[in-house]
């Protein structure tokens, strides 16, 4: 070292001289060290956000993960891939009632949206994963759905020219081991930020809704009152908030005799039967099957669930829903066919076009 860039580097270190990091001043070490990647959050979204302290979101651990979340190795025959039942173009689900894995066997469950996971901490329909790490082993190993052990997986992206690479860059070495790969999946899947849609530039005030989608966002956030003369549908007491869902679970009343106890498998208390994650309403326009045995086609048949064909005998019912009505005294909801109409209306402005199209999140074997 030259006494000069001696002298520079001690002027840096004391702050006697204010030194930006760049190449001359950076010694070459840090340079192999990953970059934080900077969450795009918008500002209408909550700020605040948990990622796993032993696994820091950076630039090369996105990129990785990318990859992998294409990667038909992952599968036991080499077929699918997380993108093939979490496609971009459907917000990241498949437009199946139920999910098919690599031997075209039925999952019972529908495939979910990945929009905005980086707030969610009770994962799946049930809440049986509290972290991306822990959720991405199960699609991996699960006999209907990528059928491939953890292990064979390592050792065939081990072997693949691709991969000893980007692991270097995203974790310092060449090893791929489980840990890394889980956690790469996991550093991409955070960045699947969904904050662009109509209602978002609403509430960004650089857009305007039309009045019939102004009139269902009201119905949509409105717990009715009667007594008061105050209509609304409800929905907000579980899927409210800038996220369009609160991450509460509850039973709404799909079934009379429960074929999938939901959160109640996972915590083993009858009173927890048949509850399921509210999920998101954003881009819900294209995640259709709904629900999560995917029994609804369209949205109108979910606003008909909600407000003709409530099963009130269902175990666990939320109460939210039980005392929900538009007349005083009213059993069930009852929100006109017109009310039904400018919800859907609503619903139509939660798609975000940039999402499903931002080159970030696409395949990159394509
Ligand atoms: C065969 C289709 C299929 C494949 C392949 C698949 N998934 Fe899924 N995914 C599903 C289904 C079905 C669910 C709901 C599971 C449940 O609730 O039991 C789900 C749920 C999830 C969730 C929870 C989302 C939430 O909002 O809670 C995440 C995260 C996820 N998958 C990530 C992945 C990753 C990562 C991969 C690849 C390693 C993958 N999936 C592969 C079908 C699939
Ligand atoms: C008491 C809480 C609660 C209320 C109130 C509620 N929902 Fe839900 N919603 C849920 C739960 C829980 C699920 C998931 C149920 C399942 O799959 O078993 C769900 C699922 C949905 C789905 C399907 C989501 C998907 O990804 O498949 C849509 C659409 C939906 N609700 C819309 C509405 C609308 C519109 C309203 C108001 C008319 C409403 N919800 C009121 C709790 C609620």
């Amino acid at each position: 070292m030259t006494l000069q860039r001696y002298l520079l580097l001690i002027a840096c270190a004391t702050g006697v001289l204010a030194c930006s990091p760049d190449e001359e001043t950076t010694p070459t070490v840090a340079a192999e060290e990953p970059t934080p990647y900077s969450f795009s959050i918008p500002n209408t979204f909550p700020q605040s956000f948990q990622v796993p302290a032993d696994n820091p979101t950076t630039v090369e651990g996105v990129e990785l993960g990318r990859f992998l979340f294409y990667e038909k190795k992952l599968s036991g025959n080499n077929t699918m891939s997380c993108g093939s039942c979490h496609q971009q173009d459907k917000a990241f689900t498949d437009g199946k009632a139920l999910a098919v894995g690599i031997q075209g066997k039925d999952h019972r469950r529908s495939a979910m949206s990945l929009a905005n996971l980086l707030w969610v901490s009770q994962l799946n329909w049930d809440g049986s994963a509290t972290s991306l790490e822990e959720q991405a082993r199960v699609p991996i190993e699960n006999e209907v759905e990528l059928h491939q052990s953890l292990a064979g997986a390592v050792q065939k992206l081990q072997v693949a020219e691709l991969y000893p690479p980007l692991f270097k860059k995203a974790f310092g070495s060449e090893t791929v081991t489980e840990e890394n790969l889980l956690k790469a999946l996991a550093q991409f899947q955070r960045t699947l930020i969904s904050g662009n849609s109509r209602y978002d530039r609403y509430l960004q005030k650089k857009e305007e809704l039309t009045p019939d989608e102004l009139e269902g966002m009201k119905l949509f956030l409105t717990h009715p009152e009667p007594g008061q003369g105050l209509r609304g549908a409800n929905c907000g007491d579980c899927h409210g908030g800038t996220l369009l869902s609160l991450q509460t679970f509850h039973n709404n009343g799909l079934d009379v005799e429960l074929k999938d106890n939901g959160m109640g498998d996972i915590t083993g208390n009858p009173r927890h039967n048949g509850l399921f994650r509210a999920p998101s309403m954003r881009n819900i326009a294209l995640t259709a099957p709904y629900m999560h045995d995917g029994r609804f086609k369209t949205l109108e048949e979910v606003l008909d669930h909600y407000n003709d064909h409530m099963q009130y005998g269902s175990p666990n019912i939320s109460p939210l829903i039980v005392e929900a009505s538009n007349e005083v005294g009213g059993k069930t909801l009852q929100i006109t066919e017109e009310e039904k109409r400018k919800i859907i209306a609503f619903l139509h402005t939660l798609t975000d076009t940039t999402f499903i199209k931002d080159k970030r999140f696409s395949d990159p074997f394509k």
